[in-house]
């Protein structure tokens, strides 16, 4: 089904100022962990909509990959040996080219928010900022072709 209204542009809130001015710096593989620090640098006029936040421990980071070119519905990542469609990855190169990262908030100074576990680049473009909430119970997330790659690379 095809939209027949006009979907939003999107603007940034903000922009990330994180250590890594490459990708290549940026650690990647199974079971990796982020705990690289950085500060989401929120603009001005959506200081308001900063109110309470400092009462999360964790957020969600919506952000925009602003440095992939184009996008690949299929694509093998580096750590695995087979193709998986982009919805079942967190690629960067994706139809629309939106990320998500769960951060670790370590406090606010006014504008800024800084933060444990970036993976983005410096200067990336923030959409949007929400407190993180799950609500899953650990028993029943199931992590599709991820598990089968681990377990063959503990084998
Ligand atoms: C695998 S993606 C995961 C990002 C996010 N956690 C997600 O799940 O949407 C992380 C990679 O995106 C790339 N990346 C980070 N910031 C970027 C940016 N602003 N533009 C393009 N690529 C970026 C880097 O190669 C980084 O290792």
């Amino acid at each position: 089904m095809e939209a027949h209204f006009p979907m939003f542009t999107s603007q940034p809130i903000g922009f990330v100022s994180s250590p890594y001015k490459n990708t290549g710096e940026i650690p990647k593989g199974l079971g990796v962990k982020h705990e690289a620090e950085g500060v989401l640098k929120i603009l001005p006029q959506f200081e308001a909509g900063l109110t309470d936040v400092e009462g999360f421990s964790h957020l969600f980071v919506i952000w925009e990959f602003d440095r992939s070119d184009g996008f690949a519905l299929l694509g093998t990542p580096p750590f695995d040996n087979r193709a998986h469609g982009v919805f079942a990855t967190r690629s960067p190169r994706r139809p629309n080219p939106i990320g998500l990262t769960t951060v670790e908030l370590l406090n606010r100074d006014g504008l800024a928010l800084h933060v444990r576990g970036v993976d983005m680049l410096d200067g990336t473009p923030i959409l949007d900022i929400k407190p993180y909430l799950s609500s899953i119970p650990a028993e029943k997330l199931r992590r599709g072709w991820l598990a089968e790659a681990e377990a063959r690379q503990k084998r």
